[in-house]
């Protein structure tokens, strides 16, 4: 299926994991599959979720401030807790938790009230379902295998598995027809292979209720986009790609994780990630009474504030240069016929590209309208010579990063060769 052009387009979204772990703020469901926590301290804390203060438009003009497009949430992480009021119930908010209701429909609502898109994050894998772990592991994997995931040799049960893929199937499908998500973010994938997880048949079914859903890579083969994660990758990888990131080094809500990023640091991996034309989706851990902690809301504001002013080198562009042109990263217009330069440090005399083989019209200082000097030098027959730009004036630079829009004569041409001319 070719890629939902608004996914493309979007550049930021948001991630929400948000769940019962965020009540005494430990990792979301790994604190109990990795023994941080004892199973049982881990549950006591459906007593605890309250969802008190949860109110999903607040969210969404959050959201809407960073300029995201979109924003994903965790309707089911690995621990099993659905956060709507599922009729495949094992264990859900509404029933199992005092915040007894779906939590589901308003964030679709609100979400669609301000234009953004709609993300759900699945988990395939249920470490809290009764038939879940009742397959042996297939490969060694990264992660190792626990009484939460796998059977004891010699305990396997297919009758088990079936039922457990059903009530994915039913979840899945519930999730479609109900929320109608525009973009389905799946996950632990890892434990199971494709033909286990019956993936085509989830892929076929989602595609029956709306063959307009946008998947992740974690849909194995039925994937429609990479998703590197924690790290920007030094290649971009093939197709659609968005980058996962954490404000701090969490996903849910930790509050002794003091490890914040600064705005200036996310003003990077964001350039640097849509240089290269993915998207950012960078998470942020609600309290388990849906209040996003202030260090997050003023770092997804920090970097709201710049991509506002640097808007048309965002939206709607592709990928720019490749390393070695340009010192830093750069986007490139829809249309190819306008450069925008990342400078993350003061230029001082020049900003120089090199390989450029189109001529210049005009050099302007985004947000400011400064406009700037530039010629040429050196060039002979096919390989082109140098593009300087003069430096910018103090007044146009930008806190984090300032972008010169370069307007060329036609559509981006580049050198890509070795320089015997
Ligand atoms: C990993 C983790 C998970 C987190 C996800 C986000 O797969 O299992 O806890 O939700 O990364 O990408």
């Amino acid at each position: 299926m070719p890629m939902q052009p608004w996914f493309t387009d979007a550049k930021l979204g948001i991630f929400l994991h948000y769940g019962i772990y965020a009540v005494d703020g430990v990792a979301e469901s790994w604190s109990f599959y990795t023994g941080e926590v004892t199973h049982e301290r881990y549950m006591k804390q459906l007593d605890g979720f309250t969802a008190s203060l949860y109110d999903p438009r607040a969210w969404a003009d959050l959201f809407a401030r960073a300029g995201a497009r979109y924003a994903v949430l965790t309707a089911r992480h690995h621990d099993g807790v659905a956060l709507w009021d599922t009729a495949h119930h094992n264990l859900d908010v509404a029933r199992d938790t005092p915040a007894g209701r779906d939590l589901i429909g308003g964030f679709a609502d609100a979400l669609r009230a301000r234009d953004l898109k709609v993300g759900l994050y699945y988990s395939h894998s249920d470490w809290n379902h009764p038939d879940y772990p009742s397959l042996r592991p297939v490969q060694p994997g990264d992660v190792p295998p626990s009484r939460f995931s796998h059977a004891e040799p010699g305990a396997e049960d297919p009758a088990a598995w079936e039922r457990y893929l059903a009530y994915r199937d039913g979840q899945v499908g519930e999730l479609v027809d109900r929320f109608r998500p525009d973009l389905l973010w799946f996950d632990g994938e890892w434990e199971r292979t494709e033909e286990q997880w019956r993936m085509r048949e989830l892929a076929d079914l989602i595609v029956a209720g709306n063959p307009d859903t946008v998947l992740n890579a974690r849909m194995l083969s039925h994937g429609d986009y990479a998703t590197p994660e924690q790290g920007v990758p030094l290649r971009a990888p093939d197709g659609p790609w968005e980058l996962c990131l954490t404000v701090n080094g969490s996903w849910g809500h930790r509050p002794d994780d003091r490890d914040f990023k600064s705005v200036g640091q996310l003003v990077r991996y964001f350039t640097e990630t849509i240089g290269l034309g993915g998207n950012l989706l960078l998470a942020v851990g609600p309290r388990e009474d849906g209040t996003i902690p202030s260090e997050q809301t003023e770092r997804l504001e920090g970097l709201g504030a710049w991509i506002a002013r640097h808007a048309e080198a965002v939206y709607g562009t592709v990928a720019g240069l490749p390393a070695g042109h340009h010192y830093g990263p750069s986007t490139l217009s829809a249309d190819r016929r306008t450069l925008y330069l990342v400078c993350f440090d003061a230029p001082r005399e020049a900003v120089s590209v090199r390989g450029l083989r189109n001529a210049v019209r005009r050099v302007t200082v985004l947000g400011t309208g400064g406009e700037l000097g530039h010629r040429v030098t050196g060039g002979l027959h096919a390989v082109p010579g140098v593009t300087w730009i003069d430096a910018p004036a103090a007044e146009d630079l930008d806190a984090h990063a300032t972008v010169l829009a370069v307007e060329l004569d036609g559509e981006l041409d580049l050198y890509r060769g070795s320089g015997r001319g």
